[in-house]
């Protein structure tokens, strides 16, 4: 009797996983694309450098490396930091509350290019288009720091 209680929990609890395994594994849609995808273009991220250098340098540094207050927007604090994220959530970071001093300040396409920049400058490839300027759109795009397993 015993025995048979326990293997019901246990057949039980594997159904409760199953359907937990189930639902996280639609989550992500098997297209679901991320910063490894080509998502923008070599031309956008020279746009972005340019503004890059007007808006940004002065606090996140010449080689993204961070000064003072303002943090790296590249190395691994950086990439862990945003590692699981969308680029509709980055986007929208510094859509919000950059350039620190006057937040919004920016077009939705100069940000865009700027996240194209910061993103060619952390070695994620250039593709044939370019980044997104909605963050809705750019929510479907993951940030995922380390380069994954070709797909099979
Ligand atoms: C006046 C200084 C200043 C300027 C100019 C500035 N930033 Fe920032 N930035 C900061 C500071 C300080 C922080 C950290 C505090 C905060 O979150 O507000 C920050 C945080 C960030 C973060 C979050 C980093 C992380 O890993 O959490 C991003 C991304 C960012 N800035 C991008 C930009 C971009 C892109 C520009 C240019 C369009 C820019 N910043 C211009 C000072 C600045």
């Amino acid at each position: 009797m015993k025995s048979k209680n326990s293997f019901m929990a246990i057949a039980g609890l594997g159904v409760i996983g199953a359907f937990f395994g189930a639902l996280r594994t639609q989550e992500p849609a098997p297209s679901e694309r991320s910063v490894w995808d080509g998502v923008y273009t070599e031309e956008q991220a020279k746009r972005g450098e340019a503004l890059y250098e007007k808006q940004c340098s002065a606090c996140h540094g010449d080689k993204l490396a961070g000064r003072e207050s303002a943090p790296p927007l590249t190395g691994g604090a950086f990439l862990s930091n945003w590692n699981g994220l969308t680029l509709g959530d980055l986007f929208e970071r510094v859509r919000r509350t950059m350039p620190q001093t006057s937040p919004g300040k920016l077009t939705r396409q100069q940000n865009a290019d700027v996240l194209a920049y910061v993103l060619s400058f952390n070695k994620f490839p250039a593709g044939k288009t370019e980044l997104y300027r909605q963050a809705e759109m750019l929510r479907e795009i993951r940030f995922v720091s380390e380069k994954p397993a070709p797909k099979k």
